[in-house]
């Protein structure tokens, strides 16, 4: 493959947004930022500038990062934070990777701005293992804040109590019509008809899953979490945000102004959020400007059916290689609670159910952030930093999905920690993901970094290795996977990348209450199976 440079600064932005102007953190004052361009097996340099007053780094989401976790991008799991003025260069390669991708920032909540494509093309001469569409188009869903979205996490944390919604949901940073001053700030795509269009959908959203779907248009997804798919025919899609799916359109009806939209999907109970959608049009040359647009028939908010019918189209295209003997074996239960609130006034910590501080944990310990990296604490072994004592089970085991929110155990506190599981070079990993929660359950998207993972089975209730189905034929192979809210989901793969990873659920809310752990993959013999010494320029803390 060649090399290809990008140079990214960190810079501030005044936009103006549903009648509010204010400063928003982007990346070379574009928003959504810069589309990274490359062909599979491409090595991408980033030299990343920081020019604004805040910590920033960037997460190249879906990319393995073979042999290079130090340029994962996490913050305090790969690397500290690129603090004001400083400048840290990304260099990976995409190691048979191809497809649709996004980068992000992956520090405070400072992705609800900065994000962006990344389009990976095959190598020259290979085509697509569908007919090529006469056009492609990124199409980036996400959430906009009319608060400063750093300032707001902090505040959220300091309450203890919910994360207030969105103002906006976006299509490519546009709310549209249903928007209070937006009817032009809206996305419009131009289509012949006849054509066949490609959209590369990337949910970038901070808080939210998303339904996707266009007035009388099917869509054929073609690829998700950039790898191909056995074609599947569908009027709506869902994304949780992390996933990335491409489909095919043909602009196969009436000439005319279709809306192309974005709804929630909430399957927690008493949230609020904005049950109102982000418009796009997807317009016909020749169709009256003016013409009003044909609504898009989204599914309601809570539509857990409409949900399991895109999880069961997903297939691999291509033949799998799925680990069919294990060597490490993980339950991991995956969801929110109350932990006792830390201070005796009320107004501080305590706005949570009962008077409690909202927290999230993965098998009831609740990950906190170290002050260095996790991985150059494990390679320079500097102590105090994490333990290795990650619990492949859950500490305390009720009967999770009958147990919440109704019939929770007496004592519903997470424990704080950060824990990691360390895994062998080459192991054949299984991780059983169990939604539970004292205070709901709901779909999370959990995400692992440094791998894609073939997701073998999912289901209702609590998981049953008796009753559960597996597929080892075509499981998709992705890097973020909606375990079903009060339900589960299976994942293999095997443990061939030596670094830190972390792994977590994408909607950034439940990062910043502890959602998450971390894998740690010890390197192997082989000098294919080391990771090599950290860059000159990683930042310090
Ligand atoms: Cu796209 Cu750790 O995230």
């Amino acid at each position: 493959g060649s090399t290809r440079f990008y140079d990214f600064k960190v810079q501030t932005l005044r936009v103006t947004k549903l009648c509010n102007t204010k400063e928003i953190v982007t990346i070379n004052k574009k928003f959504p930022g810069p589309v990274v361009y490359a062909q599979e097996d491409d090595r991408i340099i980033v030299k990343v500038t920081n020019e604004t007053p805040y910590n920033a780094t960037i997460h190249w989401h879906g990319v393995r990062q073979k042999l290079s976790c130090w340029f994962d991008g996490p913050s305090y799991i790969t690397q500290c934070p690129i603090q004001a003025g400083q400048t840290f260069t990304y260099e990976f390669t995409l190691v048979k990777q191809k497809g649709t991708f996004f980068w992000h920032a992956h520090v405070s909540w400072l992705r609800a701005t900065v994000y962006g494509a990344i389009v990976v093309y095959p190598k020259t001469g290979v085509p697509y293992p569908f007919k090529h569409p006469y056009e492609e188009h990124i199409v980036i869903l996400g959430e906009y804040w009319l608060k400063d979205v750093v300032q707001l996490e902090q505040q959220v944390l300091a309450s203890g109590g919910a994360a207030p919604p969105a103002d906006a949901f976006t299509i490519n940073s546009h709310p549209g019509p249903n928007y209070n001053c937006s009817r032009n700030d809206v996305y419009k795509i131009d289509v012949v008809p006849g054509k066949t269009y490609m959209l590369r959908l990337i949910n970038a959203a901070l808080n939210m899953e998303n339904f996707f779907a266009i007035a009388y248009h099917k869509l054929t997804v073609v690829e998700a979490d950039a790898e191909y798919t056995k074609s599947f025919t569908t009027d709506r899609v869902m994304l949780g945000p992390g996933q990335t799916m491409n489909v095919l359109v043909t602009a196969d009806q009436p000439i005319g102004k279709y809306s192309m939209a974005m709804g929630p999907y909430m399957s927690a109970k008493n949230v609020s959020f904005q049950n109102i959608s982000a418009v796009a049009y997807f317009q016909y040359v020749g169709a009256a400007p003016n013409s009003l647009s044909l609504p898009a028939n989204l599914p309601s908010f809570n539509d857990n059916l409409a949900v399991k019918t895109v999880m069961d189209g997903l297939r691999s295209l291509n033949p799998v290689d799925v680990p069919e003997e294990i060597d490490a074996s993980l339950f991991v239960t995956v969801g929110l609670n109350v932990n006792k609130c830390r201070s005796k006034t009320p107004q501080k910590n305590c706005q949570g159910t009962n008077n409690g501080t909202f927290a999230a944990s993965m098998n009831n310990i609740t990950f906190m952030k170290p002050t260095i990296s996790i991985l150059e604490a494990y390679y320079k072994k500097i102590d105090g930093q994490f333990t290795e004592d990650f619990p492949g089970a859950p500490l305390k085991f009720y009967d999770f999905v009958n147990g919440a929110p109704n019939n929770a155990p007496n004592n519903t506190q997470a424990r704080n920690g950060t824990r990691t599981k360390v895994l062998e070079f080459g192991s054949r990993v299984q991780i059983i993901f169990q939604d539970t929660g004292t205070v709901t359950t709901e779909n999370h998207p959990i995400h692992l970094h440094g791998y894609s993972f073939y997701v073998i089975g999912y289901g209702t209730g609590n998981f049953n290795p008796q009753t559960a189905n597996f597929n080892l034929i075509d499981p998709p192979y992705m890097n973020t996977i909606g375990v079903p809210v009060g339900g589960w989901a299976v994942i293999r793969f095997v443990a061939d990348n030596p670094g830190v990873w972390f792994m977590h659920c994408h909607l950034d809310i439940h990062q910043s209450w502890g959602l998450g752990a971390v894998l740690i993959v010890e390197n192997g013999k082989g000098p294919l199976e080391t990771l090599p010494h950290p860059p000159a320029d990683l930042p310090r803390c």
